[in-house]
């Protein structure tokens, strides 16, 4: 069979980790896929900057919309990353009745429903396996390996930026700001850090898991979403002497007739398997009611990690050239006439147990006033650690770690503990999950 021929656009990083993968590998992927991968043609903004990849052979072009436009072209590959125009050229390609893979998780999240659909319509799949976790298979094993299953929760260190960052503060006792500029110099922060260190990127993945997980729509929107840039060495410190790490999740999890959707940091038991992924490593761990507890670890970025999934989505592309569209694997794991509206919940009906940290006066009774008003909202405490106070310090710092409770349970218990006069900083508070 003829070789598929494959159209690229964006020249970046991963556009020239797939190149190259694609070369190297040729030969296990036609052994592979039945036939060849070609990529015949590529579009960059800037054709003279100098590349990491071979290009000899591959018509370029400044215009992405030829390479849409080329009826010899089969699959087109969208490695621009952002919403515009990367939306507009991947609707455009599926008008063509064009396969496309894209890494593009920003633009999955949030026109994600309206992609497929159109999709769908014209008969052509939109592959996405590079949008979350880098090169782990994520979306394939929820979406396809775990299907016997009713997915119960996931929680995944979905941003290696942000697990890079907080692993360099707990190692090193480093600042956060001195570190996001370290991962910016590394290049693994997101052209616009704030979406790595502000848990955005984080969110737009965790939509998308989310999604085939529980077969709803994608809902960016009602992401609860938190960042990591209010963690202090401190805390970092404390949550090692009570025996926990903090790390950066985003969870979905059923609860009732809802979902919990929520990126956030929070304090792992440290014997726990997702609290010793460190550096820029990724990790979901997804449990179902048949299987238990699954979990997927892998590099989150970079060119080759990325471009094993864009090649990986290349090929089960290339098999479904010749398969009936109504029997191809759906785009969010369930019939799209079968995705549900389960209600996404607020954040104050989320379920956590809480680390809280206080700075007060130390004179007796404010260890007293703040256990009565917890006790008096039902909040049980699981442990507190009060440090020795440093020299000359006119006040101490108190740590409590809480039960499980409603988050509008301990939102009350804060607004409480925060109008003590003997506070002398407004209260840290930082979710807790044990992942059982
Ligand atoms: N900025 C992202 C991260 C890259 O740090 O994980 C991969 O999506």
């Amino acid at each position: 069979m003829k070789p598929v021929k494959v159209g690229l656009l964006g020249l970046g990083t991963v556009g020239c980790g797939v190149v190259n993968v694609v070369a190297r590998n040729a030969s296990e992927i036609r052994r592979r896929a039945g036939r060849g991968i070609d990529i015949v043609s590529a579009s960059a903004r800037n054709l003279a900057r100098r590349r990491e990849c071979e290009l000899s052979g591959i018509e370029l072009t400044t215009d992405p919309s030829i390479i849409i436009n080329d009826p010899e072209i089969q699959v087109v590959l969208e490695l621009i990353g952002g919403i515009e125009p990367a939306r507009t050229l991947v609707l455009g390609a599926v008008e063509n009745r064009k396969h496309v893979v894209t890494a593009n998780k920003a633009l999955i999240a949030l026109h994600g429903n309206e992609i497929f659909a159109r999709a769908s319509e014209k008969g052509v799949t939109v592959a996405f396996e590079a949008a979350v976790g880098g090169g782990i298979p994520i979306i394939k094993a929820i979406r396809e390996a775990l299907s016997g299953n009713t997915i119960e929760w996931l929680a995944g260190i979905i941003n290696g930026t942000g697990n890079f960052i907080l692993t360099e503060m707990r190692d090193k006792g480093r600042d956060f700001a001195d570190v996001l500029a370290e991962a910016q110099r590394l290049g693994y922060a997101e052209a616009d850090p704030t979406f790595d260190v502000e848990g955005i990127d984080a969110a737009h993945k965790l939509t998308i898991l989310a999604s085939i997980a529980f077969g709803i729509p994608l809902q960016f929107d009602r992401v609860y979403t938190e960042g990591i840039t209010r963690i202090t060495a401190k805390d970092v410190r404390n949550a090692a002497e009570l025996g926990y790490r903090i790390k950066h999740l985003g969870i979905a999890r059923r609860q009732g007739e809802g979902i919990e959707l929520r990126v956030h940091p929070a304090l792992i038991p440290h014997r726990r398997l997702l609290a010793n992924v460190d550096g820029v490593m990724n990790a979901v761990l997804v449990r179902g009611d048949a299987v238990g507890p699954t979990l997927y670890y892998g590099p989150g970025a970079g060119a080759e990690p990325t471009a094993s999934a864009v090649v990986a989505d290349l090929v089960d592309v290339t098999r479904d050239l010749t398969v009936d569209p109504t029997n191809r694997v759906p785009h969010l794991a369930f019939q799209p006439d079968a995705l549900v509206d389960l209600p996404v919940l607020p954040i104050s009906q989320a379920i956590s147990a809480y680390y809280l940290h206080l700075r007060a006066f130390d004179r007796p009774g404010v260890l007293a006033d703040i256990t009565r008003i917890l006790g008096e909202r039902k909040i049980s405490i699981e442990a507190v650690l009060q440090p020795q106070p440093e020299e000359g310090a006119k006040d101490a710092s108190i740590v409590i770690l809480t039960a499980p409770v409603r988050e509008s349970h301990i939102d009350e218990a804060i607004t409480a503990i925060q109008s003590l006069d003997a506070l002398t900083v407004p209260l840290t508070r930082i979710r807790v999950e044990t992942l059982k």
